[in-house]
């Protein structure tokens, strides 16, 4: 067994304090959007409480964004233009997720500090993180003074719009908060990868996993 070093601290502390605070605005939003069926706090506290926390969620993702932007570590999130090789890959991530995982087959995506996200991962990280993240913040922020950013609120179609994609991406993110930490246990044994999220230290099974080349085992342990 070797232990791999996949998450360096500024992306764990980042990681912990967003689930974090994804809970309050989830929360706080459902109060928000959904007044006549919850009544878990006041209108008022619940808006206060969502936008504080939004400005901390906002300023946090500045921490994943330099953290990645300034480290040679961001290759975990370099797309594969290689469409033959993405389809390859991806497939067989999905059959193992639908079929070999319950056979107790190796898991066909190999772990480095490189390379720690496996096709499928890496593509819903990206669409999430450069995607799906800011244009939240955009939506939030125009939310939050319409009056201040009206010209872009009317570029974009006006404030219902606006509206819609918040709450969208909003029933997006509800999913994610079930479907993530579920896909979070899959590793070797149920809390490998959520251990290696709060230590750093991914384990590896060499005889569970798909086999090292030597020279990448020598650069992969810490
Ligand atoms: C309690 C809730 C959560 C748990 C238990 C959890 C667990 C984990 C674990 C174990 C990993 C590392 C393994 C993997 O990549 O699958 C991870 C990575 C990640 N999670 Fe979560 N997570 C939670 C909430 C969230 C939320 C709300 C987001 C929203 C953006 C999120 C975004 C990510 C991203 C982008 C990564 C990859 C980070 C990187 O290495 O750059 N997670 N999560």
């Amino acid at each position: 067994m070797s232990r791999v070093y996949v998450n360096p601290l500024p992306v764990r502390i980042w990681h912990w304090a967003n689930a974090l605070m994804f809970i309050i605005l989830i929360v706080t939003g459902v109060q928000i959007r959904y007044l006549d069926l919850f009544s878990l706090m006041s209108f008022r506290t619940a808006v206060v409480v969502h936008n504080w926390v939004a400005f901390a969620l906002i300023a946090n993702f500045f921490i994943w964004l330099l953290f990645y932007l300034f480290s040679d570590r961001n290759k975990a999130y370099h797309p594969e233009f290689n469409i033959v090789k993405l389809a390859d890959q991806s497939l067989k991530q999905m059959l193992y997720y639908g079929y070999g995982m319950f056979r107790g087959e190796p898991n066909p995506h190999h772990i480095d500090p490189y390379n720690k996200f496996n096709p499928l991962q890496r593509m819903l990280y990206q669409i999430l993180m450069l995607f799906l993240l800011p244009l939240q913040f955009a939506t939030g922020l125009m939310l939050w003074d319409v009056k201040r950013f009206q010209p872009y609120i009317d570029m974009v179609g006006g404030v219902r719009v606006v509206d819609t994609v918040h709450v969208l991406i909003f029933i997006f993110f509800v999913f994610y908060m079930f479907f993530h930490p579920y896909l979070a246990t899959l590793g070797h044994t149920p809390t490998a990868h959520i251990k290696a999220m709060i230590t750093g230290y991914e384990e590896e099974h060499e005889e569970c996993d798909a086999p090292v080349a030597p020279a990448a085992e020598g650069a992969a342990k810490a």
